[in-house]
């Protein structure tokens, strides 16, 4: 079976969590595309020649999910091309036999507008914030500083901002418990499912 689930939305809305318990339950493979970009940000010098020649020994440092790597990551995102290197790899991943759940910012968008269904996340800047800030710790109001600073340039670059898709089915996790969230997903999957 071939299919797609799309899932996009802004930093620490809880993407990463509903795409691996949506991924566990129906047993499909799932693709971290901020781990692509992060990667890039991470490798340092011409940031185009760092997406063309990625490896999977790139993708695998521990130092990738700091703030700092996720501020690099959303400034070489901003680069056309670097976005070009990294699309065939993300659209073979999503149409391999088995299902494929792929996070990320412009997955519905760009990557796959043929998804068979589409989820975005959000929730407030202050939530997400705090999440993250649980996570790593440090001074709070800068994680929020740092979390609408990377939303504002996700979300204002030329190429593949952050947006939903027309079709997106829209998951507020601001007050929602990521449970219910989970819940929400595999009911919108299995519906599509049904629908064959
Ligand atoms: O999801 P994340 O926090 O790991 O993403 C890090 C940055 O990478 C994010 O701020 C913007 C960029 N990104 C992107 O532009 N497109 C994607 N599909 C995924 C991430």
């Amino acid at each position: 079976m071939i299919f797609t689930v799309a899932i996009d939305g802004p930093a620490a809305a809880g993407k990463g969590t509903i795409s691996r318990a949506v991924a566990r339950h129906f047993g499909f493979a799932h693709l971290d595309t901020g781990l692509l970009y992060r990667a890039v940000g991470a490798k340092g010098g011409d940031p185009v020649e760092a997406a063309r020649s990625l490896s999977e020994a790139d993708l695998t440092r521990d130092d990738l999910r700091t703030l700092e790597a996720g501020q690099a990551a959303s400034r070489v995102a901003v680069i056309p091309e670097v976005r070009a290197a990294l699309t065939e790899f993300q659209r073979s991943f999503a149409r391999r036999e088995g299902g494929a759940v792929l996070d990320g910012r412009d997955i519905g968008t760009v990557i796959c507008p043929e998804a068979e269904v589409k989820l975005f996340v959000t929730a407030s800047a202050e939530v997400r914030a705090h999440r993250r800030w649980l996570e790593v710790g440090g001074d709070e109001a800068q994680v929020l500083a740092e979390v609408i600073e990377r939303d504002k340039r996700d979300a204002e670059r030329a190429t593949a901002p952050l947006k939903p898709a027309d079709d997106a089915v829209l998951l507020d996790t601001t007050e929602l418990s990521i449970d219910a969230a989970v819940h929400k997903a595999i009911e919108a999957i299995e519906k599509r499912i049904e629908q064959g």
